[in-house]
């Protein structure tokens, strides 16, 4: 199983209900589109999220995630940097409370429902359509940086170079417990404790938060540039 195959099924077993209400659990006809997924393309793997998100709207659900909405009076603001935005419940919720956001993601769907959702609340995000493991990542551009529901550990200095000195960094993931996942995650991809706090190590760590989410163990980190 290669990695992006791994994180297609890792977010389809996040998936969430039209009506907004995350219901954690793939649905069946798409995870079987994702079944027949064995490459490594970013072709390939747009095509799959575009097909996903053409199968319905509101995915991860319209709600901004709870530790990012309990967290943003810690966060300085000014401009935020959101990769693998989605369709852009977290960004346009940024973009709400003041800051400027860039949105990127591979599925070119996603971004144009981002920036229309963005639109619909008279705000505005910029929605980049790319493949965040080919990126032009710019060093020390932005005040925050939010990735929640994506994590691919290769990119964690990329996403951590992008901060600004005394700029924020929050990562919302599903948890590796231990336990058995919930839904069809393949436990090579779910997040450790250690992991991801190591990952921060040379960060400052502001709150680390374990807890259950609609039913699944997640771990997020607020943390802080020096
Ligand atoms: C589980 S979704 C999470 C969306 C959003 N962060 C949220 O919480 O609502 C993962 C997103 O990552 C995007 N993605 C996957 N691989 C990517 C890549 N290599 N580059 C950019 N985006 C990618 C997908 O298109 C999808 O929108």
């Amino acid at each position: 199983m290669t990695a992006r195959f791994a994180l297609s099924i890792f977010c389809l077993s996040l998936a969430c209900s039209g009506s907004g209400t995350p219901a954690w659990s793939a649905p069946p006809s798409a995870l079987s589109g994702y079944e027949a997924v064995t490459g490594d393309s970013p072709d390939e793997d747009r095509s799959i999220w575009d097909s996903f998100y053409e199968h319905k709207s509101n995915v991860f659900g319209k709600e901004a995630v709870g530790f990012l909405k309990e967290n943003l009076h810690r966060v300085r603001k000014g401009r935020a940097f959101v990769p693998a935005m989605g369709e852009g419940r977290n960004a346009v919720y940024l973009a709400r409370h003041g800051f400027q956001v860039d949105g990127v993601d591979l599925s070119p769907i996603a971004v144009d429902r981002a920036v229309e959702l963005a639109r619909s609340q008279h705000v505005s995000v910029k929605g980049i359509v790319a493949d965040l493991t080919n990126y032009a990542y710019p060093l020390q551009a932005y005040d925050f940086v939010f990735v929640s529901l994506f994590y691919m550990e290769q990119l964690i200095p990329k996403f951590k170079q992008v901060v600004k000195p005394g700029g924020h960094i929050m990562v919302y993931v599903k948890a590796d417990t231990g336990k058995p996942s919930a839904g069809n995650t393949p436990d090579d991809f779910l997040v450790k404790n250690s992991t991801l706090k190591a990952a921060f190590k040379d960060f400052q760590t502001l709150s680390f938060k374990e807890y259950r989410d609609h039913g699944v163990d997640v771990i997020a980190i607020l943390a802080r540039r020096p």
